[in-house]
């Protein structure tokens, strides 16, 4: 059942937080849905432009019609990820997208306020819900100087103004994580000091935590192992996002752990079966893997055992 992060989100505020997983073929969306309901979570599927682009924008809508065909008991969000104007608008008609990420945070304050207001009333115009981003989020290193750091994220002072400005329906925040395998070179981590602060600003307003993959130590060592060399990774503490749910974290961007896990599966095949050429078997071992791997994810996030009762509240709040 397709449903709208809204409901999703009103459901889970202040107790967990919704899993929102990117995907670009079959064998992820497979392994995503499996996981899921083998933990009885909701979630988020997200397609990134460079998703959409892969293979034909129509692909991945049909591939996950069909998931939801073989899983008439998931509940799940569809959601386009890191859009621009043309992407937002092109989801936004297509029918098929639950919710729309307008991502116009590179600009200056007030133009990303007009991008962001503009998306949102063609979006709840047509029932569709919108995430904006405010603040930017970006490799953290150890050696640049404090303040520089807390230029890049989210001013707690801006985001009521921004809220109210844009009418947006949840806001990704710079809060000490960035995207991709290198986030931390030493011991930093989640800024929960800046996201109280944005929680104290906006309460009951869902925020968005982007660039939360944990960047698993044995999944990196069993790459390296298997002829990798991504040495240095790391990623952001699972065990903190219950914490970051307290604050009004609502959904949690894991992206890049799943292309790890893609990664391991294909590297070691390849290691230990050079006689190997045939697609289907490494793509079972896949589906097998990422679908453990999320269902280990939502339970770190709360999702998991909330399926249930998410129903339920999605089925009252549409009645
Ligand atoms: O935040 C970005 C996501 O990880 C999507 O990545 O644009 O390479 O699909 P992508
Ligand atoms: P990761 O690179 O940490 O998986 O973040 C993904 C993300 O934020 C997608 O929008
Ligand atoms: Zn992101």
């Amino acid at each position: 059942m397709i449903v709208t992060t809204k409901d999703l989100f009103k459901h889970a505020y202040g107790k967990y937080a919704i899993g929102a997983y990117n995907i670009n073929n079959m064998e992820q969306c497979m392994g995503l849905f499996r996981g899921c309901i083998a933990s009885k979570a909701p979630f988020i599927i997200q397609i990134s432009k460079g998703a959409r682009a892969y293979t034909d924008k129509l692909m991945l809508e049909y591939v996950i019609r069909a998931a939801d065909k073989i899983f008439p008991e998931a509940v799940f969000a569809v959601h386009l990820d890191h859009g621009d104007e043309a992407s937002c608008i092109d989801c936004i008609n297509s029918g098929f997208y639950s919710s729309v990420m307008i991502d116009a945070s590179s600009k200056p304050f007030d133009e990303n306020v007009a991008i962001t207001k503009k998306i949102v009333d063609l979006a709840h115009a047509k029932g569709l819900v919108v995430e904006a981003e405010l603040g930017k989020l970006g490799g953290v290193e150890e050696h640049v100087a404090v303040d520089e750091k807390d230029a890049c994220l989210t001013n707690p002072d801006d985001v009521k103004r921004f809220v109210e400005a844009t009418n947006c329906d949840s806001l990704a925040c710079a809060i000490g994580t960035s995207h991709g395998a290198f986030k931390f070179t030493g011991t930093q981590g989640l800024r929960f000091d800046v996201l109280a602060e944005i929680q104290k600003k906006v309460p009951g307003f869902p925020l968005v935590m982007h660039g939360s993959s944990s960047v698993p130590q044995d999944e990196v060592a069993r790459i390296n192992a298997a002829g990798g060399k991504i040495e240095g990774a790391k990623g952001v503490d699972d065990n903190q996002f219950r914490r970051a749910a307290e604050l009004g974290v609502t959904k949690i961007n894991i992206d890049t752990d799943g292309r790890l896990v893609w990664c391991r599966v294909h590297r070691e095949y390849f290691r230990d079966h050079p006689e190997g050429f045939d697609l289907r078997p490494i793509g079972k071992i896949f589906m097998e893997e990422y679908a453990k791997f999320i269902a280990a994810k939502n339970v770190k996030l709360g999702s998991a055992g909330q399926l249930d009762s998410v129903r339920e509240f999605c089925k009252a709040a549409n009645a």
